[in-house]
């Protein structure tokens, strides 16, 4: 182990809130801040380190507060900026950290920059955002916004189209003009000398466009519409941008920084994450979560393989090893629940059982383990039949897509679809005990509850020792102790296909991880020159079974020995 690599963020586990729905404390059926400080101490029980608050600046709201019309307020609905900080002391105080998510790829159309912008060709603020001339009466190129329909929106008043990657109430910055940058980079201190401890950087890989804009390839996915991924992820100068950001702002404070990189290559992550620290501590990638993607994206009718996810996280553990550092997730707010989705949520039994194995198998893997509300109860899909349930802009575009336009698949095969990979999985209200509205609010909720809360819930969980929720517990306690599962390097062992068998090694230790994405019983012979070595069997979720030489795995069962 090479201490010199060292660094709290890689030791510590974060945890993610989404505001909106974690807790209400004033019954208007929105959660808040002060909802989030009432919660402080179940945080504080589970053992995470860092909290992650998906934005709650001042927002119209277009995309959930991922479209910011001020970067230094408090969305109202949050609470005010006291809150905020009060917020930020208690958590200190507890040895919480925050992280604050800042989603400078785009604003929103109502912050006073875009404002001001639209208004002439010739207002100070025009180059703060991506304006261009049609050509004739089509948008610039043939981009998709990757929430459907074009990536451009025709803007009367100059007679010019200005560029939105997602929705067109979230422009998309000019990061060419420095002025920006030197906005970016002034608000980002201002929550840094507020005492916040790092950031998650909203899609920072799409910073930098290719010049010329070319037209993308039509893959059916948008209709008529072309991909942009090639020409809007990892451009020319986003290494350049990264660096600055880093020298002005990010490297005079003892902060985590975190990117969001969709479409990340291997090589461009070992830059982004270098070692040397000139850009960022870690990169998500979303190569494991896409397996079931196909022509409609996430909306493709399609199960994972498990074979794919195991080579696609293989390959990440191997490839940034001691060059750079990864993240570790199953779950965030665009992703559906774990449970639903890799394990099996069709019994009692089967549900828990998966749950705690899909955390061992991610969780003692080389990384920081992000952990997603509700996660560490296994909460789970929602399942609802009508489209009028969901709030989310991207499940709605889809639809409308999809079913309305294109008629590629039925209301019935549609919400199939979006029950098992919308984005609203993970936005239903946290579950934290089996009153009306899940104990989220005294209230209407925003978006309706789980019909799954009164099984799965905080209250039940914690005062059981056997529950899901103590696993997550007795893991991150585990990480604490044995600096083999942040520092070991990572190595996949051969087994059967649904199974997945690795070690992490450090000089004159080895920990052996075994997980079955099975319900039925598998077989797996320990190699021989491990089943050799003493042992410890440091966690698992069936009651231990002494045999080793050949192990006869339960559904889902994992164990994570100390050799
Ligand atoms: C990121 C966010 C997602 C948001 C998008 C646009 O992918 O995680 O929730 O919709 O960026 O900001
Ligand atoms: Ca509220």
């Amino acid at each position: 182990m090479n201490t010199q690599d060292k660094q709290w963020w890689k030791e510590a586990v974060v945890y993610q809130i989404y505001p909106r729905s974690f807790m209400d404390s004033n019954g208007d059926g929105i959660g808040d801040l002060r909802g989030i400080t009432t919660r402080l101490d179940y945080l504080k029980e589970l053992g995470v380190d860092v909290l992650w608050l998906s934005p709650i600046y001042d927002s119209p709201n277009d995309d959930n507060g991922y479209d910011i019309r001020d970067y230094r307020a408090i969305m109202k609905e949050f609470g005010t900026m006291a809150d905020f900080d009060e917020l930020l002391e208690e958590a200190h105080k507890l040895g919480l950290k925050i992280l604050m998510d800042m989603v400078v790829n785009h604003s929103s159309d109502e912050h006073l920059w875009f404002r001001e912008s639209r208004m002439s060709r010739n207002n100070p603020y025009r180059d703060y955002y991506i304006w261009r001339e049609g050509r004739g009466n089509n948008p610039p190129n043939n981009w998709a916004s990757w929430f459907y329909g074009s990536a451009w929106e025709y803007d009367p008043p100059t007679d010019m189209y200005y560029l939105h990657i997602f929705s067109r109430k979230q422009a998309d910055l000019n990061w060419e003009n420095p002025k920006v940058r030197e906005e970016v980079y002034d608000l980002m201190k201002f929550w840094l000398d507020k005492g916040v401890d790092g950031f998650r950087m909203d899609v920072i890989n799409l910073i930098s466009k290719t010049p010329e804009y070319p037209d993308g390839e039509v893959t059916g996915q948008y209709g008529a519409y072309g991909e942009p991924a090639p020409f809007c992820c990892n451009g020319p100068r986003v290494h350049e941008f990264l660096e600055e950001m880093n020298r002005e702002v990010l490297s005079k404070y003892d902060i985590m920084t975190v990117g969001e990189t969709p479409v990340v290559t291997m090589e461009e992550a070992k830059r982004y994450t270098n070692a040397a620290g000139t850009e960022l501590n870690m990169v998500v990638q979303f190569d494991h979560v896409k397996t079931e993607h196909g022509t409609y994206g996430k909306y493709t009718r399609q199960r994972f393989r498990i074979e794919d996810i195991k080579r696609i996280m293989s390959v990440w553990q191997d490839g940034l090893y001691s060059s750079g550092w990864n993240s570790l997730y199953w779950e965030n707010h665009d992703q559906s629940r774990s449970v639903s989705r890799f394990g099996d949520d069709s019994t009692p039994l089967l549900w828990e059982k998966s749950a705690k194995m899909l955390a061992c198998c991610l969780y003692m893997q080389q990384g920081t383990p992000f952990i997603y509300q509700g996660q560490e109860l296994g909460m789970t899909n929602a399942r609802l039949d009508s489209i009028s349930d969901y709030h989310d802009i991207e499940a709605l575009n889809a639809y409308k897509t999809l079913v309305e336009q294109e008629q590629v698949y039925t209301h019935d095969e549609m919400m199939d679809c979006i029950n098992r990979m919308g984005r609203d999985n993970a936005r239903f209200p946290f579950q934290w005990d089996a009153t009306a509205n899940a104990g989220f609010t005294a209230g209407t909720p925003w978006i309706r509850v789980n019909p799954h809360y009164t099984a799965v819930n905080a209250a039940s969980q914690i005062i059981d020792e056997n529950s899901i929720f103590y696993f997550y517990k007795n893991l991150v306690a585990l990480r604490k102790k044995h600096r083999i599962i942040v520092y070991g390097k990572y190595r996949l062992l051969k087994s059967p296909e649904d199974l997945w068998v690795y070690v992490r090694e450090v000089e004159g230790q080895t920990l052996l991880v075994i997980n079955s994405f099975s319900a039925e019983e598998r077989y797996y012979a320990i190699p021989e020159d491990l089943a050799e070595k003493k042992r410890e069997l440091l966690i698992g979720n069936y009651p231990a079974d002494d045999k080793w030489n050949g192990i006869n795995l339960r559904p889902y069962e994992c164990r994570v020995y100390l050799l």
